[in-house]
C-alpha cells in the first residue's frame, strides 16, 4: 500500500470506529442491566482510544483525519434496526457482535498489507486485539442470557 492508500484506509477505521464510540455509549444509556450498560460504555471508552490512535496515525502521515459518514448503517441496512435496545438485549449484542467481527476482518486485512510500517503495524494489532476482547465478552453474555 502507499501512503495515500494507507490513509484512505485509517480513514475509513477512523470513522468505524467514531460510529462506534457512539453506538455503544447510545446503547449503555438504553439497557437497564447495570453490568452490561457499564461494559459498553466502557467499550465505547475504548473504541475512542482507537479514533485518537488512528487520527494519531493519520496526522502523522501529513494529512488530517476526515469522517466518511454512517459506516455501520450501510453495513448492516435493515439489521441496524437491532443496534437499539428497542428489540432487546440479545438481538443488540449479536449486532454489536457481527460490527465487531467486521471490523476484526478489516483489521486483519490491513495488518497484511500494511507493509514496512511498524508503529502502524503494533497499533493495527492493539486495535484488533482489543475488538476480539469485545467479541468475546459480548458472545459470553448472550450465550449466558440464551442459556437462561
Ligand atoms: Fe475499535
Ligand atoms: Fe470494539
Amino acid at each position: 500500500m502507499n501512503t495515500d492508500e494507507i490513509i484512505a484506509k485509517l480513514n475509513w477505521f477512523y470513522s468505524l470506529e467514531l460510529n462506534q464510540v457512539d453506538l455503544y455509549m447510545a446503547q449503555s444509556k438504553k439497557v437497564e442491566d447495570i453490568y452490561i450498560s457499564k461494559v459498553l460504555e466502557r467499550a465505547s471508552y475504548i473504541e475512542q482510544q482507537h479514533v485518537d490512535n488512528i487520527a494519531a496515525q493519520i496526522q502523522k502521515k501529513g494529512s488530517t483525519p476526515t469522517v466518511l459518514g454512517d459506516i455501520i448503517a450501510p453495513l448492516f441496512g435493515k439489521a441496524g434496526g437491532n443496534m437499539t435496545a428497542a428489540f432487546g438485549v440479545v438481538p443488540l449484542l449479536k449486532a454489536d457482535i457481527l460490527l465487531e467481527q467486521k471490523a476484526m476482518s478489516d483489521y486483519k486485512d490491513f495488518i497484511l498489507k500494511v507493509g514496512h510500517d511498524n508503529e502502524l503495524f503494533s497499533l493495527l494489532w492493539a486495535n484488533l486485539i482489543d475488538e476480539d476482547l469485545h467479541t468475546a465478552w459480548f458472545l459470553s453474555k448472550v450465550q449466558e442470557l440464551e442459556s437462561k
